[in-house]
C-alpha cells in the first residue's frame, strides 16, 4: 500500500516536470528561425556599413554571438529532430532587407533595429524559458544565456543613440510587429 502511494506521487511529479512536446518542438523550430534571421539583418547591415568601420566592428561583435546562436540551434535542430521552419528562404530575405535597409538610413536607424528586434527576441526567451520544465534543464539554460546576449545587443543599440532616429517610434513599433508576425508564423509553418 505504502509503495503505491509513492509511485503515484512519483508519476504526477514526472508529468508536470515534463515539457510538452508540441510546445518543445515549436520552441526549438521558431528560436532556429529567429536565430537565423538575426544573423541575416546583421549580415545585412555589415554589407552597407563595411565590416572595418567603428559601427561595422559593434555590429560584428553582435552578428559573431548572432553566429554562435545559430549554430546551438542547427544543432538542437538536428538532435531533438524538429522540422524547420518552412519558411526559411523568406527570413533569409527579409532579414537581410531589414538589415540594409536600415542601415541605408543611417547608424542611429541600425541601432533602431536593433533595439526593436533584440527587445522582442528578448522578452521572446524569457516566455520560453518559463515553459520549460526540468526535463530540459540545459536547454532552459542555454535559452538564458541567449537571453542575457540579446539584451546586451538591445543595450548597445541604446547606447549608439537608436532613440534619436528621427521617427523612432513609428521605425519601432513596425519592426517589433513585423518580429512579432514572424515568430507566430515560424513557430507553426
Ligand atoms: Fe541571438
Ligand atoms: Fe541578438
Amino acid at each position: 500500500m505504502k509503495s503505491k502511494k509513492s509511485n503515484t506521487s512519483k508519476k504526477k511529479y514526472k508529468s508536470s516536470s515534463k515539457t510538452n512536446k508540441n510546445i518543445l518542438e515549436e520552441i526549438i523550430r521558431v528560436d532556429h528561425a529567429g536565430e537565423y534571421g538575426a544573423t541575416r539583418i546583421y549580415d545585412g547591415q555589415i554589407f552597407i556599413f563595411g565590416k572595418n568601420s567603428k559601427i561595422g566592428k559593434t555590429i560584428q561583435h553582435m552578428a559573431d554571438q548572432e553566429q554562435e546562436h545559430i549554430e546551438t540551434f542547427e544543432k538542437l535542430i538536428i538532435n531533438y529532430r524538429v522540422r524547420p521552419t518552412a519558411l526559411l528562404p523568406l527570413w533569409n530575405i527579409a532579414g537581410f532587407a531589414l538589415g540594409a535597409s536600415t542601415a541605408i538610413m543611417g547608424e542611429k536607424a541600425a541601432m533602431a533595429c536593433t533595439v526593436a528586434v533584440e527587445r522582442v527576441i528578448g522578452e521572446h526567451y524569457k516566455k520560453q524559458s518559463k515553459l520549460l520544465k526540468d526535463d530540459q534543464k540545459k536547454l532552459r539554460s542555454t535559452i538564458k544565456k541567449f537571453e542575457k546576449d540579446e539584451l546586451e545587443h538591445h543595450d548597445i543599440g541604446i547606447a549608439h543613440d537608436a532613440e534619436k532616429t528621427p521617427g523612432y517610434s513609428i521605425l519601432s513599433s513596425f519592426i517589433s510587429l513585423g518580429c512579432k508576425a514572424a515568430i507566430a508564423v515560424s513557430k507553426k509553418v
